[in-house]
């Protein structure tokens, strides 16, 4: 049995079933989800590799090869159709045209179940889905539930990275009308325990992480690399739980009454669904999401602890980042242009500004060394790479505002990842792409011979799809120095 027919019988039915990564009913057949590439603009659904099974990868794999793929639709398996597609604006515009969220990447998720691949959902800032005409969601203050299995490493505290319940408007329409899971560190609202992450339910104007406002010492920190956030709700009562979605079992963090603060008891919750995003479509944070459900009704523990020992029992684990061209920690290498006309120039430095530059081998010192680079162990993923200067050590690549820079490592969260890079065979068929490991729609790319976190087609100048290809294809060679 797959989650949703546990939630049936425990007669709790999903009427809403996400998941990028496998079939949620043990009968379900039909399309996981959609994605689009980049050479052409034509979307192909991916289905499970069998009845109730994991997501055919090779599908994608085959799709996107040679080119960028994102994921356009998530689709509800529980029939309802409540798919989740590209959010629109709300309180809060997106980065695409038109105020719309940014859509992932298709590959910034790699993992394998049961041993087999599959991709989750990697969300960097400004990315949302959402569904504003859901049918069969709760509303007013109807009883729910919802899990969602993700990244328990890939956070920030930004507002807010939600999967559930929000306003059909993308507006904050008062307390009470959301009813999301919530998972980061964000302080603005509640805490719990420790420094974070937690999971925390976005009530609207809120992370509730019990039954003060503020912080509730029960709420524990989370660590686990694949955690299990469990939310339910229903009239004057709700609950937080959660575990390692890849052993053991679910802990119950709060169990109880509605909030005190006003608003919340009754609830007004509206029936949209969110995930990546705030209930105004603020779109600051950042998150994995694999799979997912909401339910009608308020499941028993015993429920979800039954849908626990499943998601175990699927076997989640990690997958390889990279590939291509293999890199070794400790070794200077050089990176070199492919595109037609620009095959003399390497990526180099001046100044704080990361540039391309044409080096050779009679070439002044101080050039060459401009244009080397230790590859150190990625610092906030060691599974990627950082590029620290040989001219400058302690200095790395970051990308900041989208652009390329040197920057001294400050031993913060976001430097770590704004300079994490995950190599991979190159776009082109040449060389390595180096894709930004916390914006893994953006490659290291050239553009009037600066370089760019860039996305293929994207609303920046230099994310123009024209020469894309290329521009993003580097042959990886020793270093000058
Ligand atoms: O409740 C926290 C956030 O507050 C909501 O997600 C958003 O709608 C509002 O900004
Ligand atoms: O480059 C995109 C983002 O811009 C980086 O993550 C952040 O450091 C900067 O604000």
């Amino acid at each position: 049995a797959g989650p949703c027919d546990i939630y049936a019988s425990g007669n709790t039915p999903c009427i809403a079933a996400h998941s990028t990564t496998r079939a949620l009913y043990s009968a379900y057949t039909g399309a996981l989800y959609q994605v689009k590439r980049g050479s052409d603009g034509t979307t192909t659904d991916i289905p499970p590799l069998s009845a109730g099974g994991v997501a055919n990868a090779a599908v994608q794999d085959k799709f996107c090869s040679s080119t960028t793929c994102l994921i356009t639709i998530i689709y509800d398996q529980s029939g309802r159709g409540n798919h989740l597609k590209q959010a629109p604006p709300g309180g809060f515009k997106g980065p695409e045209a038109n105020g719309y969220d940014n859509l992932a990447s298709a590959i910034g998720a790699p993992v394998t179940l049961n041993g087999h691949k599959a991709y989750g959902v990697f969300m960097s800032p400004g990315t949302g889905y959402s569904n504003n005409a859901a049918s069969g969601t709760a509303t007013g203050d109807e009883a729910e539930g919802m899990y969602a299995v993700l990244d328990g490493t890939h956070y920030n505290g930004a507002c807010c990275f939600d999967y559930g319940n929000a306003e059909v408007s993308s507006t904050d329409t008062g307390n009470g009308h959301m009813e999301a899971i919530y998972y980061g560190d964000n302080t603005v609202w509640g805490s719990g325990a420790g420094s974070g992450p937690w999971l925390m339910a976005d009530l609207e104007n809120g992370l509730f992480s019990g039954s003060s406002p503020a912080n509730n010492a029960g709420d524990a920190s989370l660590s686990y690399r694949f955690v299990n956030a469990v939310l339910k709700g229903g009239p004057n009562k709700w609950a937080l739980r959660a575990g390692n979605a890849a052993s053991g079992s679910l802990s119950t963090y709060y169990s109880g009454a509605r909030p005190s603060a006003s608003g919340y008891n009754p609830m007004s919750k509206e029936g949209a669904i969110i995930l990546g995003i705030g209930g105004d479509n603020s779109n600051g944070a950042q998150g994995t999401f694999y799979e997912g459900v909401m339910t009608s009704g308020y499941p028993t523990d015993a429920t979800e602890n039954s849908v626990q020992a499943d998601i175990v029992a699927a076997k989640y684990a990690t997958a390889a980042l990279t590939s291509g061209t293999a890199l070794t920690v400790g070794s200077s290498i050089s990176l070199r242009a492919t595109t037609s006309g620009y095959t003399t120039r390497y990526i180099a430095h001046t100044g704080v500004t990361i540039n391309t530059q044409v080096v050779s081998s009679s070439s002044t010192t101080a050039l060459k060394q401009q244009a080397s680079w230790t590859v150190r162990a990625g610092l906030a993923n060691s599974a990627c790479f950082s590029f620290e200067s040989v001219d400058t050590p302690g200095s790395f690549i970051r990308h900041a505002d989208f652009s390329l820079v040197l920057a001294a490592n400050d031993g913060t969260k976001l430097l770590h990842e704004d300079a994490t890079f995950c190599p991979q065979t190159g776009i082109s068929g040449q060389g390595s792409s180096i894709r930004s490991w916390s914006y893994p729609t953006r490659y290291f790319r050239h553009y009037e011979n600066t370089l760019y976190i860039a996305s293929n087609g994207g609303v920046h100048e230099f994310d123009s799809a024209t020469s894309f290809n290329a521009d993003v294809s580097w042959v990886i060679s020793t270093g000058f120095a």
